[in-house]
């Protein structure tokens, strides 16, 4: 079996390979490192063939719809998962075949109503079920310590504790670990009681994730993070430096229109010398009469240069097929000391 482990943070993805078929599946991918899932894939002389995430993850942002639709290969997570393009749900003991492999899930509640462990070989990945010196977090949507209890010692801990431990999280970078080293050590399985477990896990009073609500909404939707809107957008726009921007307002070049598309009130404190104002609410429905001519070399730019590429990207969806935006923004041009004209004049 080839076994990839890919850290993003404290976030721990999996490439799990046939060598024999070359089939493979990949274990809770993260939305900013797919080129590094597929250029390991390639390494590896593996094709993924499904795309697992073992829950609904509330701190991170799932990649595999967006795999899926690259690769064609089914999106699988437990029955319970809400995400309405999943497509291969599964249940209690249910085996995927990965070639030669074959990837057994174990219907695992507690972190969520939707989480599973994944056994294959002498290996278990168990989300966030179990991790190394801890175990998932019961307080998020669908949490249910009761519920962790029966996963954790009437479920895994029960299967042969020299089984390998590949959990979703390893904060401290413990690497693998096995289930036996678990039971022994882990704080949280000493409490071996119901009550006490339950009890020592409502008493944990943890912070709540970064970006948690984002996560559950892209995640259990299907939809897009900011983040991605704005890689998309990066994609399809080049960039002009605020040097070069610079260079060009200072000998007048009136070929170029310059946008700025923030508000009026951040426009009137401090502008590029010559720059429009065209707020990037109003961009869709002023540009006709703004910019008459598509041939137009236009440069968008904004307060940090995130808003300005998303409008230079819907200038050129609309036809402005030389608009560029700037690389940066407003502060970036004072930071360098660049001339700012203030006032409702250009
Ligand atoms: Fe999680």
């Amino acid at each position: 079996m080839i076994l990839e482990t890919i850290a993003t943070g404290g976030c721990r993805s999996y490439l799990v390979g046939c060598p024999d078929s070359c089939a493979a599946v990949l274990i809770d991918p993260e939305l900013s490192r797919i080129d590094r899932y597929l250029g390991l894939a390639a390494r590896n002389s593996l094709r993924i063939r499904f795309l697992i995430d073992t829950h609904t993850h509330a701190d991170h942002y799932s990649a595999t719809r967006e795999m899926a639709r690259q690769l064609e290969v089914p999106v699988v997570m437990h029955r319970h998962s809400p995400a309405p393009f999943v497509d291969l749900r599964l249940e209690d003991d249910e085996l995927l075949a990965v070639g030669r492999l074959r990837m057994q899930a174990m219907y695992t509640p507690g972190h969520t109503r939707d989480s599973i462990c994944v056994k294959v070989g002498d290996c278990v990945f168990t989300g966030d079920t179990l991790l190394s010196g801890a175990t998932g977090r019961t307080d998020l949507p669908t949490g249910d310590p009761d519920a962790l209890y029966d996963s954790l010692f009437d479920g895994i801990l029960r299967l042969d504790p020299a089984y390998k431990v590949y959990p979703a999280h390893d904060h401290q970078g413990n690497g693998p670990t096995t289930l036996g080293r678990e039971l022994a050590v882990n704080p949280r399985l000493q409490h071996r009681e119901r009550a006490a477990f339950v009890e020592n896990m409502r008493n944990l009073s943890l912070t709540m994730p970064a970006h948690l609500t984002e996560a559950l909404r892209t995640n259990m939707s299907g939809g897009k993070t900011v983040d991605q809107l704005l890689a998309e957008a990066a994609a399809k726009v080049p960039f002009m430096s605020l040097a070069e921007l610079k260079n060009r307002v200072e000998a007048g070049d009136g070929e170029l229109a310059v946008l700025d598309v923030r508000e009026r009130d951040a426009y009137e404190q401090g502008h590029i010398p010559g720059a429009r104002l065209l707020p990037r609410g109003q961009l869709e429905l002023r540009v006709n009469k703004e910019l008459p001519d598509p041939t137009r070399h236009v440069l968008t730019y904004c307060a940090l240069g995130l808003i300005s590429t998303l409008a230079a990207a819907t200038l050129r969806e609309m036809g402005f097929r030389r608009a560029v935006a700037l690389d940066g923004g407003m502060a970036g041009w004072r930071d360098a000391g660049y001339p700012v004209r203030t006032g409702t004049e250009p």
